[in-house]
């Protein structure tokens, strides 16, 4: 940051100048319902996979539950005006399908609309763009018992949840994404088993992922019977892959992992098929006997925009025999068919999640969703990084996490100016919360939580971001 004791040297100036965005950018912070909203047995709720799994010792760290998070659902009046308070233009939350859905099937619960009601007014009251994601990975618990996403009927499950959400809200929630990274719910969930439903079988893997991408499709179909004018479109993870070295053998490796992580979702959702190097590749895992006639024509139902999920780069070599495996995500047995590819670390600066910090990445991966398959508006949806955080005389001072920002929004910059046409950016996250399978030992947010108090304290990310929104851009540093 600029300090007007010490003027930063020309060099630096000239390499960071200001930087404005578009007018109307939509300057957002993103939340999922299981990571903040608590109230687990509340208003009706039931279980959904992710309760099962963070009570089940052994999967989450610490043994950490969403069962209280943020109390946010206690508390969401308060947390609106914080919201307010940093100026967001948007909010992106995630519904809780066992809340407005007990059980998966049936009738909607009207208390557990209620609350996303509440929430959405509050949202509008504040001039503040309700994002309205439909599935952040908190599958009711029946549906897992009855097959999960592997299972074919999930897929029209989610469209009827959708409907029950799009009669309620419809009228008040302009912007709507049916998933939120469906490789992470297919190949976490069903391939490496370190998310819930905690299930390994590359297999089901694979099916999940298609089932959930006709969900989706499904869900679209919904949204438009339901609110014919609203924005859809849906999230998906996405990392540029490159081989660590030149070699052959190393391209194919990137080749491989690409298809995996990318294009198993890109290409039907906004081509209408799997690309074909994917299915050779994972001819020992299925037959794709699972895509019925049809299936690709609803997946790739037009949407108005695509959301993108940026956390970086993955860096992959060609197998060796007897190389050890990779943990957490980049475990073997989340890559259905390519398990033995290898994951390299290059020594770069790293978050508290280890994943390296790779701004670049986020022009590369925009320009290829902009340039290979789509003009439609896109908007980076999340985007952030957890450091660890010490509260001093009540302030916290997250330097590294404003860097990161910073990074990311000029590279943000730079997409724009190469002609993508991204209207806005989401923060992960707005506040501090259940980080999944590392419970509440990751901080993402740009507000500190006291899991104790549930005190809230901004942080100097939060105080920044809140000058960026301002003025609608980046000062020159
Ligand atoms: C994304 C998830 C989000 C959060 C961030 C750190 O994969 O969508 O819920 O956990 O990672």
């Amino acid at each position: 940051m600029s300090n007007p004791a010490s003027p930063p040297a020309v060099g630096v100036l000239a390499e960071r100048p200001p930087l404005t965005f578009p007018p109307g950018f939509l300057w957002g912070a993103a939340t999922a319902a299981y990571q903040i909203e608590g109230a687990a047995a509340e208003g009706g709720r039931t279980p959904s996979i992710w309760d099962t799994f963070s009570h089940t010792p052994g999967r989450v760290v610490a043994g950490h539950t969403g069962d209280v998070a943020c109390d946010h659902y206690h508390r969401l009046d308060s947390d609106v005006a914080l919201m307010a308070e940093l100026g967001l233009k948007s909010y992106r939350f995630s519904v809780s399908w066992s809340r407005v859905q007990p059980g998966g099937t049936g009738p909607a619960n009207p208390e557990g609309l209620d609350f996303y009601r509440r929430l959405v007014d509050a949202l509008l009251a504040n001039g503040i763009e309700p994002w309205l994601t439909l599935y952040h990975w908190d599958l009711p618990q029946p549906l897992e018992d009855a097959g999960g996403w592997p299972a074919r009927d999930t897929a029209a499950r989610f469209a009827d949840y959708t409907a029950l959400v799009a009669d309620a809200l419809g009228d008040r929630v302009r912007y709507w994404t049916t998933l939120n990274e469906p490789w992470c719910s297919a190949f976490l969930g069903y391939g490496s088993g370190v998310h819930a439903p905690g299930r390994s079988d590359p297999g089901d893997a694979v099916r999940a992922g298609h089932h959930l991408m006709l969900g989706h499709g499904l869900a679209v179909q919904a949204l438009r019977a339901a609110r014919p004018d609203a924005e859809v479109g849906v999230t998906v993870n996405l990392y540029p892959v490159t081989p660590a070295t030149d070699s052959p053998a190393d391209a194919d490796a990137a080749r491989r992992i690409d298809a995996l992580a990318n294009r198993f979702f890109l290409d039907p959702l906004l081509r209408g098929s799997y690309p074909a190097d994917l299915m050779a590749d994972l001819a020992s895992v299925t037959d794709f006997g699972h895509v019925h006639e049809g299936d690709l024509k609803t997946i790739a139902a037009p949407l108005d925009l695509v959301g993108v999920n940026y956390y970086g780069r993955h860096v992959v070599a060609a197998p060796v025999e007897g190389a050890a495996p990779e943990a957490y995500w980049r475990a073997p047995s989340c890559w259905p068919g390519s398990e033995d590819v290898r994951f390299v670390t290059r020594g770069v600066p790293v978050t508290d999640m280890d994943w390296e910090i790779d701004a670049p990445g986020l022009v590369e991966t925009l320009r290829r969703v902009h340039e290979e398959y789509t003009d439609l508006p896109l908007y980076v949806t999340e985007n952030g990084s957890a450091f660890v955080d010490a509260v001093v005389d009540g302030q916290v001072d997250d330097v590294d996490r404003l860097a990161y920002f910073d990074a990311h929004l000029r590279a943000a910059h730079e997409a724009i100016s190469a002609g993508v046409p991204l209207r806005g950016y989401f923060a992960w996250s707005l506040m501090d919360n259940f980080e999944w399978a590392w419970g509440y030992t990751k901080r993402f947010g740009m507000i500190y939580v006291d899991y104790d108090s549930q005190v809230r304290i901004p942080k100097s990310s939060a105080r920044w971001y809140a000058e960026v929104i301002r003025r609608n851009g980046l000062a020159a540093e």
